[in-house]
């Protein structure tokens, strides 16, 4: 159908255009797919058409095992890349089986050998995958990798607090990192390291298929590193912070981390980060009492 055929060029296109404003110059298509693109299909949609055929396997799936993700929102990835999210949403129990197999998936994962068997857990995401609002921060430390799941320590419970303060729960929204697994720091017996570039891109896809799936309406990113990995920014976050950027059409409001505000403990950055918070609110059209609005304004 020529209107299916349009929504996927259209996907096609804000991807490709994603993918170069990461810095990608080359992406392997195979001669099958262009001669698909080329023609639009008489009759059927695309997804019964050459295109199905060309499929590629989403980031991931090293193990080769069947991806619920790709039958229903990979119709046109790149490798290691998955659709933007015009593809058409999933129904809730679709949606819930293909988050499960990611979850499976990024739990398997040894893509990193070295984070593989330096881990005791994944912490793959936390939360509803019917949020409005999405937390990305930079990747599990010591307890995330104990527990197993994003934002627990010290920074976490500030996090907590935050998205307490603006009426959420941990429970309404969800949380995630750029990492899953926690990054490694041989010969020492403490302490957390930036994530590398490579870990980042090897990781990444994970965090594109969840927020391909839960569809948030916000996205807040949590520190220089979240924001480096979903917009490919590196930019400082003084600079970004406080306005919106967009991450494949999905509004994005980079913050400090709050490890940042536990070694910062000045008034001035925690009212930077609630008034980003506020931003956030009212993008999500959530009531905002004059107490929260004024939370900050005598500091
Ligand atoms: N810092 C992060 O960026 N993510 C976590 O999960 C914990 C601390």
């Amino acid at each position: 159908m020529a209107d299916a055929y349009e929504q996927l060029l259209d996907a096609t296109i804000q991807h490709l255009e994603d993918l170069k404003s990461h810095g990608v110059r080359h992406v392997a298509v195979s001669p099958e797919t262009l001669r698909a693109l080329a023609q639009p299909p008489a009759t059927g949609t695309p997804a019964s058409g050459p295109a199905r055929a060309e499929r590629q396997k989403p980031a991931g799936s090293e193990t080769g095992a069947p991806q619920p993700v790709a039958e229903q929102t990979a119709l046109l990835a790149l490798p290691g890349e998955t659709v933007p999210s015009q593809s058409p949403p999933l129904d809730p129990q679709a949606k819930a089986v293909a988050f499960a197999a990611l979850r499976e998936r990024a739990l398997a994962c040894v893509k990193c050998p070295h984070l593989a068997s330096s881990r005791k857990n994944v912490a793959f995401g936390v939360g509803s995958i019917d949020a409005q609002l999405m937390f990305v921060g930079e990747a599990p430390g010591a307890d995330e990798d104990e527990q197993g799941e994003p934002f627990v320590g010290k920074a976490g419970q500030l996090l907590t607090k935050i998205i307490q303060a603006t009426g959420l729960s941990r429970a309404d929204v969800y949380i995630a990192n750029i990492l899953k697994c926690r990054p490694d720091t041989p010969g020492q017996s403490a302490g957390n390291r930036k994530p590398t570039s490579g870990e980042m891109a090897t990781c990444i896809p994970y965090l594109h298929e969840q927020i391909d799936l839960i569809r948030p309406k916000v996205i807040v990113a949590l520190g220089a590193t979240a924001v480096e990995g979903l917009l490919g920014k590196t930019i400082g976050i003084t600079k970004l912070r406080g306005t919106w950027k967009t991450y494949r059409g999905t509004p994005l409001m980079p913050t400090y981390h709050p490890a940042y505000l536990l070694r910062n403990q000045a008034m001035s950055e925690k009212r930077k980060v609630w008034e980003d918070m506020l931003a956030v609110m009212e993008k999500l059209e959530m009531p905002i009492t004059e107490k929260q609005r004024n939370y900050f304004l005598k500091a």
